[in-house]
């Protein structure tokens, strides 16, 4: 495992509904992602997440799949896929799938079987219960908005669904389900796919009995408590790793909600048995007020917190599992937005210090389309903007029962909904930010005409050439073995504006200053005169760090 070849990538991810259209139809595809490999070959990504592109419905943006072995038909056709592949792999790219195996849509033949009646063989592929008291089984409420369970009238029972009606639970007690999906596993490994990212795949257990929860004041509770990290997780995933996983070479990365350190060491446990690496949420939850109005709130992530927990994460997997780094995804508003100062001041500063805290951290790097070049939230002003289910539901959760008002939550929205990840990515100044011919099926953020690729690409000091430094220095220099090997310290731990770190591998010391801040700040004691100044983003000032400045001094 110390010299698995995952511990020295980085991950682009792509979200292909968003990233190049080739047909004009406004909608991303293979074809589109295919042309711009060489994009992602030059940024130095050597591995490509891609977003689920399975046959879907597209409640959840193809997070409800209808067939697992065909190609979402906007984005192509199979041959499109493995033309993908190829070119991916001619040029040293490796492909990660989305594996989305919670739920399904119901619209799979499995649910449309599982539904029909109630002594179908397929019934038990799905979670059904009777009604409780004639109404749900228990009070859980889904991820989106409103409960856990749907009422099927035909066989007068609920089914449970942790995220849209659309989007039926599986039933991973039975043996047969759990078969179905390392079929479907390994129809992919053939294909020469190079691993998988793992849809919520903490909740694959659920809760014995499925016992209500707390509803903190809510109508619903909250399903994570009783379906995250079930009594059976870590033997499905176990069983998953001895049929499929240990018999290909690939990288696995689950999505881990309400993961903990402790849980993620079984999880991504150094032996191999499960799975290389998780996704933890803790530091992406910080801004998030749990409870009636969840994540729909201005807060900002408080940076002694924040420090915290990276920090946590860094020294407790050190030798024992390993870490993910990322801020940005395809359900996260954009970082320099949330965490940075997206002003035309300090964008780009923001944008580079941010990742350089990232990026020197040991773990493995994931960069989501568009923060490379610094892509901030968009403009998003009336409801008729937003395509995403989950800032749609919310919108009618909080406005229809009054616990916000309209302007309120759309301020809220724009700052906080997925749908700021999702507005197409930006390539160059032409119409559309060439993402399209057509018209983009969510709208283009306007300021594609300062912020695009082929600007940033021509300019050595942009976000996009930073990013380029930070990853090269991770695959190929001779930082590169600290930076996968190198344990953690965090200095100045009180320090609400500086985040400090040490790297330290065998006698090798890297020193990483960021000042997260809008205000000029002295770096005293820090660092010595030996001190080699690898890398920065602003004019350098001896011991002082001008607003959102990242320096990375060597000592050796
Ligand atoms: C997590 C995915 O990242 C998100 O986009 C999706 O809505 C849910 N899982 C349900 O699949």
């Amino acid at each position: 495992m110390s010299q698995a070849w995952w511990k020295k990538s980085v991950v682009y991810q792509i979200y292909p509904r968003s990233f190049r259209d080739s047909n004009g139809d406004g909608i991303g595809d293979l074809k589109g992602i295919t042309s711009k490999l060489d994009y992602v070959k030059e940024l130095g990504a050597d591995v490509i997440w891609l977003s689920p592109i399975y046959q879907s419905p597209n409640d959840d943006n193809g997070y409800d799949i209808s067939d697992y072995r065909a190609i979402m038909k906007e984005f192509g056709t199979i041959e499109d896929f493995d033309q993908l592949l190829a070119e991916a792999h001619r040029r040293g790219l490796k492909i990660v799938m989305d594996l989305v195996v919670n739920h399904t849509s119901d619209e799979h033949p499995w649910f449309v079987e599982s539904r029909s009646s109630r002594d179908n063989p397929k019934r038990d592929y799905y979670i059904w219960r009777e009604p409780r008291d004639g109404k749900e089984p228990n009070n859980w409420g889904n991820c989106f908005s409103g409960s856990a369970w749907e009422y099927d009238p035909q066989t007068e029972m609920y089914y449970l669904h942790c995220f849209s009606k659309k989007q039926p639970d599986l039933n991973w007690e039975n043996p047969q389900v759990r078969q179905e999906v390392f079929d479907l596993m390994t129809w992919w490994c053939e294909k020469g796919i190079d691993g998988f990212r793992m849809d919520v795949i903490s909740m694959i257990s659920k809760k014995p009995g499925l016992p209500d929860t707390d509803p903190q004041g809510a109508k619903y509770g909250s399903c994570l408590p009783g379906t995250c990290h079930g009594p059976h997780v870590h033997e499905y995933l176990q069983e998953m790793n001895r049929k499929v996983l240990s018999r290909y070479d690939l990288m696995t990365v689950g999505e881990t909600a309400a993961v903990t350190v402790e849980e993620a060491k079984k999880y991504a446990n150094a032996q191999g048995t499960e799975l290389n690496m998780v996704f933890q949420f803790e530091h992406n939850d910080l801004d998030t007020r749990g409870g009636l109005v969840g994540k729909w709130c201005l807060d900002r992530m408080d940076l002694v917190k924040l420090k915290e927990i990276l920090s946590r994460w860094q020294t407790e997997l050190d030798g024992k599992a390993w870490n993910s780094l990322y801020f940005c995804n395809h359900d996260q508003p954009r970082i320099v937005s949330r965490l940075g100062d997206d002003s035309p001041k300090y964008r780009e500063r923001s944008a580079k210090c941010i990742a350089t805290c990232v990026h020197m951290m040991q773990g493995t790097p994931y960069v989501y389309q568009g923060e490379e070049l610094g892509m901030t939230n968009a403009p998003f002003a009336s409801l008729s903007d937003y395509r995403d289910i989950d800032s749609i539901r919310g919108y009618h959760d909080m406005v229809d029962s009054g616990i916000l008002p309209p302007e309120e939550m759309l301020t809220y929205m724009a700052f906080k909904s997925r749908d700021n990840a999702r507005t197409p990515m930006q390539w160059d100044d032409s119409p559309n930010a060439g993402f399209t011919t057509g018209t983009p099926w969510i709208m283009v953020n306007p300021n594609y005409k300062e912020i695009n690729a082929r600007e940033q690409m021509a300019r050595p000091d942009s976000v996009f050439h930073y990013y380029k430094t930070l990853i090269s220095l991770r695959r190929n220099s001779p930082l590169s073995d600290l930076l996968m090997n190198g344990h953690y310290t965090l200095l100045l731990p009180q320090d609400p504006e500086l985040f400090v770190y040490q790297r330290e591998y065998e006698g090798q010391k890297l020193l990483v200053a960021c000042n997260l801040s809008g205000s000029t700040r002295k770096l005293e004691g820090l660092p010595q005169e030996n001190w080699e100044l690898v890398l920065t983003n602003a004019p350098v000032e001896k011991d002082t760090l001008l607003p959102w400045q990242a320096c990375v001094f060597k000592n050796f």
